[in-house]
């Protein structure tokens, strides 16, 4: 369970990129196409473009963690939506890479171990929720 400490640390970290966030999210594509380059024809939208919903979902999901009951069904239908791509735990596991690798690069000195570890459970019960939804879809 992702605790409200963290929850407090993952919204300043997220607020520390400010501007940032849409250059961060576009890093995570680049990294995640640059470990796994098969990944790239599953997706028609350009990383920047990608980049933009992602930042809209990220600020969604961040200003309401707290209460995960409320979002479990929104990220459930987002793992519905996902089914068609056929995804497994593995893609999960890449893209929670991705995502650290682009959050510790983009904070720099400002990343601190506590920060890693929220982020990295908040995704991990993010993905959780996504991977129920693809499997009932
Ligand atoms: C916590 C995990 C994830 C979240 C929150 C998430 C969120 C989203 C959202 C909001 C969209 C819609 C974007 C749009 O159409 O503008 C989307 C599309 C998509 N996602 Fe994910 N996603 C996640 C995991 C993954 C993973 C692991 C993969 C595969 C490696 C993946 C592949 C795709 C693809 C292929 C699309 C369609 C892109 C396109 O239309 O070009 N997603 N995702």
């Amino acid at each position: 369970m992702v605790t409200k400490k963290q929850i407090q640390l993952l919204q300043r970290s997220w607020d520390m990129l400010g501007m940032q966030n849409q250059e961060m999210m576009e890093r995570v594509y680049l990294n995640l196409f640059a470990a796994h380059p098969e990944y790239r024809k599953l997706f028609i939208k350009s990383p920047h473009d990608m980049s933009i919903s992602l930042v809209r979902t990220f600020n969604v999901v961040l200003t309401s963690l707290e209460d995960l009951e409320q979002l479990r069904p929104i990220i459930f239908g987002m793992g519905i939506y996902h089914h068609k791509f056929k995804l497994s735990e593995s893609h999960f596991i890449s893209l929670r890479k991705a995502i650290l690798d682009a959050m510790a690069v983009q904070l720099g000195d400002l990343m601190t171990p506590d920060i890693e570890d929220a982020w990295g459970m908040a995704f991990d019960e993010i993905a959780k929720i996504m991977l129920d939804g693809i499997q009932s879809a």
